[in-house]
C-alpha cells in the first residue's frame, strides 16, 4: 500500500507541473475592463501560446479593443466566456457601417444573433417614416434605409447590398442600444466552459483546442473531474488498489492451496 500512495502522489505531482504550464495570466486593458484569456491575448502582454490565432486583442488608452481588416477597430465591451459572446461597440457609433462593411468570413466569429437578409437602400427621396432610415449614413440628400430583402426597391433608390444582418436590428431600435454580438467556434472547445471546464492549448506547440477542468475560483463538478488531472489521480489509485488486493488475493490463495496440501501430506502420513 505505501507503493501505491508513493506511486499517486508522484503522478499527481507531474500533472500539476503539467497543468501550470499550461496557465496564463489573465490581463485587462483598465480596472473595469473584461478579463483577457484563452482564447483571446493582448497581444505584446501575453505570450503567443495564451492566445488561439484570430483572437488577438489591443489595448488602446484604458479600451479593449479587437481589428478587423474588413472594418478596422471595434471596441470591446465585454467576454462572455461561458456563453461565448463578444459584445462590441462601433467607435463611430455606426453600427450600420459595420454591418455593410465587416466580412466574418476568414475569421472565428458568428454573429451572435439570429440573422435575416435584409437590403441597404439609397434613396434620393426620404421615404415614409414606416421606413427604418439609418441617419449615420443619410445625409441631407440622400437617406439610407433597411428593408426586407423580400420588398420592391421604390423608385427614387438604389440598392446597395443585401447581407444577412442580426434580425432585431432591422426595426425601431437605435444604434448600440441592442449591442454588437459575436460569438466563436474553437474544435474540441465546444459549450467547455458552459459545462465548468476550462478551453486551453493542451501545449505550447499545439494549435487544437482542449476542454480541461484546471479552474481557479470554480468548484468541483464532475466534468472537472472526468476532464482533469484529479480524473486521472482517482483512476490510478483505482488501478493501485486493484493491483495490490489482486496480489494479496494470489497470495492467499496459494497459502490456502500450501495448507490444504499439508493437511492431504499430514493424513496420508497418519
Ligand atoms: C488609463 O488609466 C490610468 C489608471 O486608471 C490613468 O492614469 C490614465 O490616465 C488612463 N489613460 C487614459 C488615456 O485614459
Ligand atoms: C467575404 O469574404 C469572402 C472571402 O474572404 C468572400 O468570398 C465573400 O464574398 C465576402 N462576403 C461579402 C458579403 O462580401
Ligand atoms: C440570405 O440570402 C442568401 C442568398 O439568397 C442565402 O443564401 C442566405 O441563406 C440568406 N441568409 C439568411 C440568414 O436568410
Ligand atoms: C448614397 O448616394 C449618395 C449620392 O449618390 C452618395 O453620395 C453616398 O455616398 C451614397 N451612400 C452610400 C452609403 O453609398
Amino acid at each position: 500500500m505505501d507503493a501505491c500512495i508513493f506511486y499517486v502522489l508522484f503522478s499527481s505531482m507531474f500533472l500539476t507541473t503539467k497543468a501550470f504550464e499550461s496557465i496564463c495570466p489573465i490581463v485587462k486593458c483598465s480596472h473595469g475592463g473584461p478579463d483577457i484569456r484563452f482564447p483571446f491575448r493582448v497581444v505584446g502582454q501575453q505570450p503567443q501560446h495564451c492566445g488561439h490565432p484570430g483572437f488577438e486583442l489591443f489595448c488602446k488608452e484604458n479600451t479593449t479593443m479587437i481589428h478587423f481588416p474588413t472594418y478596422g477597430p471595434l471596441v470591446v465591451k465585454s467576454i462572455s466566456y461561458d456563453i461565448r459572446k463578444l459584445s462590441l461597440l462601433d467607435p463611430k457609433n455606426c453600427v450600420h457601417e459595420v454591418f455593410l462593411n465587416l466580412n466574418l468570413s476568414g475569421t472565428p466569429f458568428q454573429y451572435y444573433y439570429l440573422l435575416k437578409n435584409f437590403t441597404y437602400l439609397n434613396c434620393s427621396t426620404r421615404l415614409s417614416p414606416s421606413f427604418d432610415e439609418v441617419s449615420c449614413l443619410s445625409g441631407s440628400r440622400h437617406h439610407v434605409y433597411t428593408v426586407e430583402s423580400s420588398l420592391p426597391t421604390p423608385v427614387s433608390c438604389r440598392p446597395l447590398k443585401t447581407i444577412p444582418i442580426p434580425f432585431s436590428y432591422s426595426s425601431y431600435l437605435a444604434d448600440n442600444s441592442f449591442g454588437l454580438g459575436l460569438t466563436w467556434s474553437l474544435p474540441g472547445c465546444e459549450d467547455c466552459e458552459a459545462k465548468g471546464g476550462s478551453c486551453v492549448l493542451p501545449s505550447k506547440a499545439g494549435l487544437k483546442a482542449g476542454c480541461l477542468g484546471i479552474e481557479h475560483d470554480k468548484g468541483f463538478s464532475i466534468v472537472h473531474l472526468l476532464s482533469s488531472g484529479t480524473g486521472s489521480i482517482i483512476l490510478n489509485i483505482l488501478l493501485c488498489v486493484f493491483v495490490v488486493t489482486t496480489l494479496i488475493r494470489i497470495k492467499i490463495y496459494f497459502r490456502q492451496r500450501m495448507k490444504v496440501d499439508e493437511e492431504a501430506e499430514n493424513e496420508n502420513l497418519l
